[in-house]
């Protein structure tokens, strides 16, 4: 049968593990999809950087390789907004499902990208730009699309969480925390977006935008990050039974007006907090990930596991390829969110 052809823009840390994952389990996703996935080329910036790839896949014209008639799928591991936000709007309007693990992108353009993605009848499928490994995004999208969400807490960046842990077990310095994190391959090209709570704003809005069915961005995401958490306020925190965590909190909120109608609107915040050592979210340590859903019918869900690092990523961008691929064989496009009911998000000074 003919494979399946899919483009690859990025090969560093997530790229390298989905290329590797790709050959080692090449026949058992074939049988999977019903259909073998056969890698048509891997677009980098620097070709000499990539020892380990063989040669006549790479190229630095990731246009014409998204756009080329013999690619049907685009896995995007590049991150940042441009080129990629370009590359795949090309790569949609030449009719290539797209899988992306691109949070910062997700969560400025995501509704342009999903009303492109639905225009085209193609899919956009982005499960590991929040969370890593976690299946999260597509439980909310698909599997509690029946029920009314109230909110969704977590701590969805491994670096920060890696480094306050470090911090509380074992009274480690920020940097060499932070050295460590990004040897392990779990910090952004730019630590500061993990440090800052950039990072977790944009995974924050795209939590809220599937759990709330409302466009949030990552600018309406009050942010604030752990560069003035010392070791003394780790220390503090121990000595009244609690640690300190950088969470981000998407919330539903009523206001009700004089005469008792009620609005609905959506607050998104990340920023460190002081959380009982009893809490379950104070069990999650190192690169580790956990996020609770409180869900109407539901009740309280909570998802745990690997956030960050080249694998775990790569085992949800993978997941996605599956996805996408079957729909493909099948001829068809998966669920697209372009229908929001439109709750507003709060400006943080009012919550
Ligand atoms: N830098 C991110 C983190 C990688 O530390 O969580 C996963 O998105």
């Amino acid at each position: 049968t003919e494979p399946l052809r899919v483009a690859l823009l990025g090969c560093g840390t997530v790229g390298s593990a989905v290329l590797r994952l790709l050959d080692e389990q090449g026949a058992d996703l074939a049988a999977r999809i019903g259909r073998p996935v056969e890698v048509a080329g891997i677009a980098v910036r620097r070709p000499d950087r990539h020892p380990g790839v063989p040669a006549h896949l790479l190229t630095t014209d990731a246009h014409a390789l998204v756009t080329s008639g013999d690619v049907d799928l685009v896995v995007e591991v590049i991150g940042g907004i441009e080129p990629a936000r370009s590359l795949l709007l090309a790569a949609i309007g030449a009719g290539k499902s797209v899988v992306s693990a691109n949070k910062a992108l997700l969560a400025e353009d995501g509704i342009a990208l999903h009303a492109a993605a639905a225009d085209a009848g193609v899919d956009l499928y982005y499960e590991a730009a929040v969370a890593g490994a976690i299946p999260l995004l597509r439980p909310l999208r698909e599997s509690l699309a029946g029920d009314q969400l109230r909110r969704v807490v977590g701590i969805v960046n491994g670096t920060t969480n890696y480094i306050l842990s470090r911090m509380v077990e074992t009274g480690a310095g920020f940097a060499e925390a932070l050295a460590e994190a990004t040897e392990l391959g779990y910090a952004e090209a730019d630590p500061t977006a993990d440090v800052d709570g950039f990072d977790a704003a944009s995974k924050a809005a795209i939590l809220a935008t599937l759990a709330f069915h409302s466009p949030v961005r990552a600018s309406d995401v009050y942010r604030e990050g752990i560069s003035a958490v010392s070791a003394t306020d780790v220390a503090r925190a121990a000595e009244i039974g609690c640690t300190v965590k950088l969470l981000a909190i998407c919330e539903r909120v009523s206001d009700v007006a004089a005469d008792g109608t009620s609005t609905d609107s959506i607050a998104v915040r990340v920023h460190p907090a002081m959380i009982p050592t009893t809490h379950p979210l104070a069990a999650v340590s190192g690169a580790f990930n956990a996020v609770f859903v409180e869900a109407e019918a539901a009740g309280q869900l909570m998802f745990y596991g690997q956030g960050a690092g080249g694998e775990p990523t790569a085992s949800a961008v993978l997941g996605d390829l599956v996805a996408v691929a079957r729909n493909r064989v099948a001829g068809v496009a998966g669920p697209n969110v372009n229908a929001y009911a439109g709750l507003a998000t709060r400006p943080m000074a009012d919550t």
